[in-house]
C-alpha cells in the first residue's frame, strides 16, 4: 500500500476511543504521526498510544478538554513542540445527551453544545493561526453527523451543533481557501462506538435502527477513516466545503409499500 500520508502529523481530538482511534490506527498506517486528546483516562489512554506505536507509528496522548479554549490551544500548541510541525486537525471530539426538548437542562445543553461547536471553532482557530504564522497548507476534517441534515428526535441539541458544523465548514471553505487550507466535513451514521452504547446494549432500539439501515449493518470506525484518510491525503486537494456521508443508506432511506 502506498503511504499516503508519509511525514505529515495530525492532530485527532478525541482520538482515544471510537471513530477518533480508528482515524488514528488508519493515519498511521499510512505513515502519519498523531496527536490525540483525551478528557480524563490517563491510563487508558496511555495504553492505546502504546497500541497505536506497535507497528512503529508515531503517536502521543495529551490531555485536553475541548471545550475549553485555552485547553484547545495547548493541544494545539503542543502537538508541535512534541512532534515538530502540524498538517492536518481532525475535529472528532463529540457527545449526546437523549431528553425531550421540554426537559432539556441548561447544563446538558451547555455540555453538548462546548465541546461539539465552541470546542471545533476555538480548536480550528488555533490551528488556523498556526498554518498562518507558519505558512502552511493544512487540512480541516470535522466529525459531524447525518443529523447536520437529519432530524433526530430528543436530540435537538445535538443536531443544533451538527447543523453548525455545516455551515462552519461552508463558511471557512470560503475563508480559509486563499491560505491554502481546505475543510471538509464527514458525516457518519449509525457507527459501533461509546456514544452508541445505550444503543448497542438495547436489542429492540438496535433492531429498528437496523430495519432503516439499507446496508443492513451499523458502520465501523474503518468506515468512517478510510474518508479521513482520503481527505487528509494530497489527492483530495480540489476538495473542500463539503460533506460526505457514511451511512449504509440510512439518510435517504424511504419507501413506499
Ligand atoms: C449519533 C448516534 C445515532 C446515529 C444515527 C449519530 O450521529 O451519535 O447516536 O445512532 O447518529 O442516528
Amino acid at each position: 500500500m502506498t503511504k499516503r500520508l508519509e511525514g505529515k502529523v495530525a492532530a485527532i481530538t478525541g482520538g482515544n476511543q471510537g471513530i477518533g482511534l480508528g482515524i488514528a490506527e488508519r493515519f498511521i498506517q499510512e505513515g502519519a504521526a498523531v496527536s490525540i486528546c483525551y478528557l480524563s483516562d490517563k491510563t487508558g489512554t496511555e495504553k492505546t498510544v502504546e497500541g497505536l506505536r506497535r507497528g512503529g507509528g508515531k503517536a502521543v496522548a495529551i490531555q485536553a478538554d475541548v471545550s475549553k479554549l485555552a485547553d484547545g490551544q495547548r493541544f494545539i500548541s503542543e502537538t508541535v513542540s512534541q512532534l515538530g510541525e502540524l498538517d492536518i486537525l481532525v475535529n472528532n471530539a463529540g457527545v449526546e445527551k437523549r431528553a425531550s426538548f421540554w426537559d432539556v437542562t441548561e447544563a446538558d445543553f451547555d455540555f453538548v453544545l462546548n465541546v461539539n461547536l465552541k470546542g471545533l471553532f476555538f480548536m480550528t482557530q488555533a490551528f488556523v493561526r498556526y498554518a498562518m504564522q507558519t505558512k502552511r497548507a493544512g487540512k480541516i476534517i470535522n466529525i459531524s453527523s447525518v443529523h447536520e441534515e437529519l432530524p433526530f428526535p430528543h436530540f435537538t441539541s445535538y443536531c443544533a451543533s451538527k447543523g453548525a458544523l455545516k455551515m462552519i465548514t461552508r463558511n471557512l471553505s470560503i475563508e480559509l481557501a486563499p491560505l491554502g487550507l481546505t475543510i471538509n466535513n464527514i458525516a457518519p451514521g449509525a457507527i459501533e462506538t461509546p456514544i452508541n452504547k445505550n444503543l448497542l446494549n438495547d436489542p429492540v432500539k438496535l433492531k429498528s435502527l437496523l430495519e432503516n439501515i439499507p446496508l443492513k449493518r451499523l458502520g465501523n470506525p474503518r468506515d468512517v477513516a478510510s474518508i479521513a484518510a482520503f481527505l487528509a491525503a494530497d489527492e483530495s486537494s480540489y476538495v473542500t466545503g463539503t460533506t460526505f456521508v457514511v451511512d449504509g443508506g440510512l439518510t435517504w432511506n424511504y419507501e413506499e409499500q
